[in-house]
């Protein structure tokens, strides 16, 4: 965790006006470039939630990233729950409101095996309302969620509670601002 934290510390890009007037953006890519820094990541999402998982879905889109990096680690397959008319096959959908306006997640449930425990993992938690129709959805399709992961949260947002409020599941951010 330690070195995770150090990285984001050390490399996270601060974004003013993006990606409208008077949001503050945290850009991780450049701690996703770096080697270590990717490694660190994805090790400290991995370990995060101490419940036992064998999914793990990414959140469109930077979430991909890194849920695929956590599901090689820790020898799962991924789910992507992407924003709405990218997912081919029969998707169930929610809409959502977000920081900085609102969207609709999909996912495929015929690729959620009955009773899966997955992980849900995304860059970051800022309002919760992806997070939280993401967990909604994996539920839907039958799914248990084991927890959510996050790189950051944004803790004046409030998206916790957001979260707390579609699952019992346990909610952990390395860190936290
Ligand atoms: C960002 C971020 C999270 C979400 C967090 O994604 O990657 O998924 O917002 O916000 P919330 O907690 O208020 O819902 P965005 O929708 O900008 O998509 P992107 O990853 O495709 O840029």
């Amino acid at each position: 965790l330690g070195s995770a934290v150090t990285a984001l510390e050390q490399l996270t890009r601060v974004v003013s006006d993006f990606p409208s007037a008077g949001v503050v953006f945290r850009d991780i890519t450049p701690v996703l470039a770096d080697p270590g820094g990717l490694m660190a990541v994805t090790q400290a999402l991995s370990v995060a939630v101490t419940q036992p998982f064998d999914l793990v879905a990414g959140l469109d889109a930077r979430g991909f990233l890194l849920g695929a990096a956590v599901a090689v680690h820790t020898g799962c397959g991924v789910l992507a729950i992407r924003k709405a008319g990218k997912l081919a096959g029969a998707v169930i959908g929610k809409d959502y409101s977000l920081e900085y306006g609102t969207g609709r997640l999909e996912l495929h449930p015929d690729d959620v095996p009955a009773g899966a425990r997955v992980l849900v993992v995304d860059d970051v938690l800022a309002t919760g309302g992806t997070a939280a129709a993401a967990c909604s959805l994996l539920i839907q399709a039958g799914a248990r969620i084991a927890g959510v992961a996050v790189v950051m949260e944004l803790v004046d947002l409030g998206g916790r509670a957001r979260v707390e409020a579609a699952t019992d599941a346990p909610v952990v951010a390395i860190c936290a601002l």
